[in-house]
């Protein structure tokens, strides 16, 4: 499956061809979106498109040959599905930054991996437009017998950044982490702020044109996490989409204008972010 794929041109056609889809079938394809999805203004193609997508898991009841066997003969499901995802449909331009809010369990760092192609939609399709590095799970995109210095490589390998590319920035990536000290430490010995300050340095080391933040900056230390919101900012100035899920909610919808809020599993609310916050208090 195609994710990053090349820079759109300027017409509707190549906006279009050029998004990355994932849909059930798990094929990547350019599909005629302009009927199903048609562009809300002429100027801004969309990043992201997410269309009535479903994504549900199953629930075991049994762990072990005992209770399997038990539950046979009481006729009790051995497992249940849960929708964690039920026809979830938004759009998201070039430059927006959307705070996707909900309480736990409702589905929002399952949209995420959606976005970011670490999971693929049961039925409906993801489709996204440009690079996308996503800080979802602390530690994700690392090996733990690597160091750090061998995982910024790997890291931005998976971001799409060249081995030159990356050797340029090193300095850089490492001092935005301060963590100089252990950057030749096998990150399994890291702390969660730590791997955090290496995926982010990383990332907005990278050109990407979608970030996601997933509750990760919650790990990191007050000045540290101001630091990232600092730079979150400039990236938003510069242009760059931003999906940030956080319960700290009043910084949440500081940071983005518009909010999603779902609610179990569904749309329960999409707009003004403030707003967004209101309607899940309320
Ligand atoms: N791999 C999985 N297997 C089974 N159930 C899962 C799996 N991943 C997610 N779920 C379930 O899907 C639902 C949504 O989970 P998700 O992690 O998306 O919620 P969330 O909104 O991010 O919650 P939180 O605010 O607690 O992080 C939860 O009920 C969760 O148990
Ligand atoms: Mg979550």
């Amino acid at each position: 499956m195609q994710r990053f794929p090349p820079t759109c041109g300027s017409t509707a056609d190549s906006l279009f061809s050029s998004l990355s889809c994932s849909s059930s079938s798990g094929s990547s394809s350019s599909v005629d979106w302009r009927v199903a999805l048609p562009r809300t203004s002429e100027q801004s193609a969309p990043r992201i498109v997410v269309d009535d997508v479903r994504k549900q898991f199953r629930l075991r009841h049994t762990h072990s040959i005992k209770e399997t066997a038990l539950a046979a003969v009481r006729r009790r499901p051995l497992s249940t599905e849960f929708r964690a995802l039920d026809g979830v449909s938004f759009e998201i331009g070039e430059g927006e930054s959307v705070a996707l809010l909900g309480f736990n369990g409702s589905g929002k760092s399952t949209m995420l991996k959606l976005i970011s192609g670490v999971l693929s939609p049961d039925t409906g399709r993801v489709l996204t437009r440009g690079r996308i590095a996503g800080l979802i799970e602390v530690g994700a995109g690392f090996h733990p017998d690597l160091s750090g210095r061998e995982n910024i490589f790997l890291n931005a390998a998976i971001l799409g950044m060249g081995k030159k590319e990356t050797e340029a920035r090193f300095d850089e990536i490492v001092a935005f982490s301060e963590i100089e000290k252990f950057i030749d430490t096998e990150v399994k010995h890291y702390s969660s702020g730590m791997f955090l300050r290496l995926a982010f340095s990383v990332a907005i080391h990278t050109e990407v044109d979608i970030l996601l933040i997933d509750e990760i900056l919650s790990v990191g230390d007050e000045p540290f996490q101001k630091k990232c919101l600092a730079r979150i900012r400039e990236l938003h100035a510069k242009g760059k989409t931003l999906v940030v899920v956080s319960h700290d909610l009043d910084m949440v919808s500081r940071l983005c204008e518009r909010g999603i809020l779902l609610r179990d599993g569904k749309v329960r609310f999409d707009g003004p972010s403030k707003e967004a916050v209101e309607v899940m208090r309320a």
